[in-house]
């Protein structure tokens, strides 16, 4: 098809992931590919078919009209910078930033482009995430007023390379003793109270499984609302364990728990619909209240793979080829990622509150 914006994708592990959907959009097509690492670069560009190879960032900035970031976290607000002074939209993947300072360098650059910016925030695309977040806008849950977000993936393997080196993530992720890696967990609740997080309190759990790093094995984060509701996140990505992810809702007509695994099913209790204390599973809500365009697809979307991740592509295709503001712009990877960041001070002070920036001022 003519006139398809050219994507080019940099960081060839996760940014593979990325292929499936950009190929099933009509208006798109991934046409580069780039990573330091040629083994990754050339074996992923072999596997997907993509022709333009590179091991420069800059240079490819310079054959496509958009980038998929799929870097070490550390490297997303640079990156981010170059594609959106180079008129290059971004889709970033999370989190947005990994010190305050860069966030603000982030806004402004973001301020000053002609091209468009996103945080790729796929839990905010997953199935139940979108249904709880629709029957929210229908009140069915009355005002909400707590919810809870967990990201529990002993990623110990992660940390070093096969040669003992460590990884991005040993810095990063683990390296610093603050909420670090809560979009996934924060992001989808912030949607559900349609709000920003005001200031957070962080205490951690001590280190007790792995004293190379100086994140404690869970961090916990309380956030409180602009309306005075709370947020607790849990983060743990070092404790000796199976993986979990866990979400949570309270409102003044209902509440909903996702499952914890092992057989157990996300449910919800509505007090106009359920008498007693029975709950009913999420499930059965779909029919009524899960979005019309996550029961009948477009066609497109037969090819896109995970039909979250083509929804979390596809809208910000369409923000960019309608110019209206992406759905998870630079605003809300700020109210997703800095509350992580400055709960650094808020541990390192015992706990005590700490504000978060409003970069919409
Ligand atoms: N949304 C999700 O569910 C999800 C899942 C996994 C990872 N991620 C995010 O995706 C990103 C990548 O994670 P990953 O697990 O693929 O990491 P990874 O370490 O496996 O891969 C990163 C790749 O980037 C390459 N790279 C590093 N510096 C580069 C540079 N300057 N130019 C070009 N390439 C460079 C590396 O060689 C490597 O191939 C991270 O930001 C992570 O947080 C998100």
């Amino acid at each position: 098809m003519a006139n398809q914006l050219k994507v080019g994708i940099v960081g060839a592990h996760r940014g593979s992931s990325y292929v499936q959907p950009f190929t099933a959009i009509a208006e798109t097509n991934i046409t580069a590919v780039c990573d330091i690492n040629e083994a990754a670069l050339h074996s992923v560009a072999e596997r997907f078919g993509i022709r333009q190879r590179f091991t420069d960032y800059s240079e490819m900035l310079n054959a496509v009209d958009m980038v998929v970031l799929a870097t070490p976290e550390n490297l997303h607000v640079p990156q981010a910078i170059e594609a959106l002074e180079a008129g290059k939209h971004v889709i970033s993947e999370v989190t947005a930033a990994v010190k305050l300072d860069e966030c603000y360098e982030l806004v402004n650059a973001v301020r000053k482009a002609s091209a468009k910016y996103t945080m790729a925030e796929n839990t905010c695309y997953s199935r139940s995430n979108v249904l709880i977040r629709n029957m929210v806008a229908q009140g069915l849950f009355g005002e909400v007023y707590f919810g809870e977000g967990e990201y529990v993936h002993n990623v110990k393997s992660l940390h070093h390379d096969a040669t003992g080196n460590p990884t991005w993530r040993y810095y990063w992720q683990v390296g610093i003793n603050r909420c670090n890696y809560a979009t996934h967990s924060l992001g989808p609740v912030l949607q559900w109270f349609d709000e920003r997080v005001s200031s957070v309190c962080c205490l951690g759990t001590g280190v007790h499984t792995d004293s190379e790093h100086a994140m404690e094995d869970t961090v916990m984060m309380l956030c409180k609302t602009g309306s005075g509701g709370l947020i607790k996140i849990r983060i743990d990505m070092l404790s000796n364990r199976p993986a979990n992810s866990y979400f949570s809702l309270q409102g003044t007509k209902g509440c909903y728990e996702s499952s914890r695994g092992f057989g157990a099913a996300s449910k919800v209790w509505l007090s106009d619909m359920d008498a007693g204390e029975t709950w009913r599973a999420l499930s059965a809500f779909e029919a009524d209240f899960l979005p019309e365009r996550w029961k009948n697809p477009p066609a497109e979307a037969e090819h896109a793979g995970d039909l979250g991740e083509y929804f979390k592509v596809r809208d910000f295709v369409d923000s960019i080829l309608n110019d209206t503001v992406p759905p998870l712009d630079v605003y809300t990877a700020m109210d997703f990622t800095v509350p992580g960041l400055v709960s650094e001070e808020s541990i390192a002070k015992g706990g005590v509150p700490v504000a978060v920036p409003d970069f919409r001022a």
